[in-house]
């Protein structure tokens, strides 16, 4: 078993990564969780990999679940609506608990509804795809799909605990697998030389590697919990990968490799990153069946602009100063006139 703690002045908590875990999940929240009513939230194709384990492990608990369609589609109003109704129709009360049991999207809405009905539940994240155990269940992001743009309605609202099981990992097939892959080579791209290193063995997907990549989230959202400053440090490769993702349907572990690969030539150009990170990081990807297709970020640079983590006409660029290192690098578009 190994633990990592979110140190956050008003919301610290804990991250626990076992093999096997899903068996003993009401050991795990009950040093946090005093009452007895659970909600959790899952989807149809989660539902039936691992609801019964889950609940079979919370014995002595009254348990009762929700369950919503697997996908993108179901990050939206629609399933909040649903979400909440179905919870208020159980009779939840303000000081019970939910857990959200699944993927991004069940961690995103999940985290939603705990943060707004009754004005905060408190919930306990199962991420179950190496995607969200790497990202989105850490860092107390929560939100929903509205108006056709991505997580535009949402809240900030730290899960009371994570609860992560690697042999969850073993029912994703490759392309899942590798997706979550793609921001676990980003955390040792900027923050974690040591994961680059044991990367290039092409180590099992374990605890040990699971905590060394969640280390670098760790320290950032400590940083940052709000997402004002250093946070953006996580955005190695997003730049372009959202373009990438958005243009050519990749999914988003995918496109931040390819993402990242863009960054990497575009700080070598500007001589801020040493030429030898590009062979490394590529070699990485490839060994992870990634993409590593070559898109020449030049013809990307004018549509970062549009992006909208664009603060007044200025783009932070993230790029590697070396290997597990990064650098946040401000440009205005008539700078990159310049400069490129
Ligand atoms: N997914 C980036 C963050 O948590 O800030």
């Amino acid at each position: 078993m190994k633990e990592l703690n979110i140190e956050l002045k008003n919301n610290p908590y804990k991250i626990i990564v076992e093999n096997g875990l899903l068996d003993n999940v009401g050991k795990y929240i009950s040093d946090v969780y005093k009452g007895n009513k659970i909600f959790i939230i899952t989807d149809d194709i989660v539902e039936k990999l691992y609801l019964k384990k889950v609940i079979n492990s919370l014995g002595g608990y009254n348990v009762d679940y929700v369950v919503i369609p697997h996908g993108e589609e179901s990050k939206t109003l629609k399933y909040y609506v649903y979400v909440c109704e179905e919870l208020l129709k159980k009779d939840v009360r303000r000081n019970n608990l939910l857990i959200a049991l699944g993927g991004g999207v069940i961690g995103d809405l999940t985290g939603f509804v705990a943060a707004s009905l009754y004005r905060g539940i408190p919930y306990i994240g199962i991420p179950t795809s190496l995607l969200s155990q790497m990202d989105s269940s850490i860092g107390g992001k929560t939100a929903i799909d509205f108006y056709n743009r991505k997580n535009i309605l949402g809240a900030f609202k730290q899960p009371l605990r994570v609860l992560i099981d690697p042999l969850t990992l073993n029912t994703l097939d490759d392309r899942e697998f590798n997706n979550g892959m793609g921001e676990l080579i980003k955390h040792g791209a900027i923050g974690n030389k040591k994961l680059l290193d044991l990367l290039l063995d092409k180590p099992k997907i374990n605890e040990d590697i699971i905590v060394e990549s969640l280390s670098v989230k760790k320290k950032v959202v400590e940083l940052d919990e709000f997402d004002t400053g250093e946070r953006m440090s996580l955005n190695f490769g997003h730049t372009f990968g959202h373009i990438i993702e958005m243009k050519y349907g990749y999914k988003h572990g995918e496109a931040v490799a390819i993402g990242m690969l863009m960054a990497l030539k575009m700080g070598i150009d500007l001589g801020v990153t040493p030429a030898d990170c590009y062979p490394t990081i590529k070699k990485i990807l490839e060994l992870y069946n990634l993409p590593t297709v070559e898109y020449d970020y030049k013809e990307y640079l004018k549509e970062t602009f549009y992006d909208k983590k664009n603060i007044a006409g200025t783009i932070n660029f993230i790029f590697l100063s070396e290997l597990g290192k990064y650098t946040i690098y401000k440009l205005t578009e008539e700078e990159i006139k310049e400069k490129l």
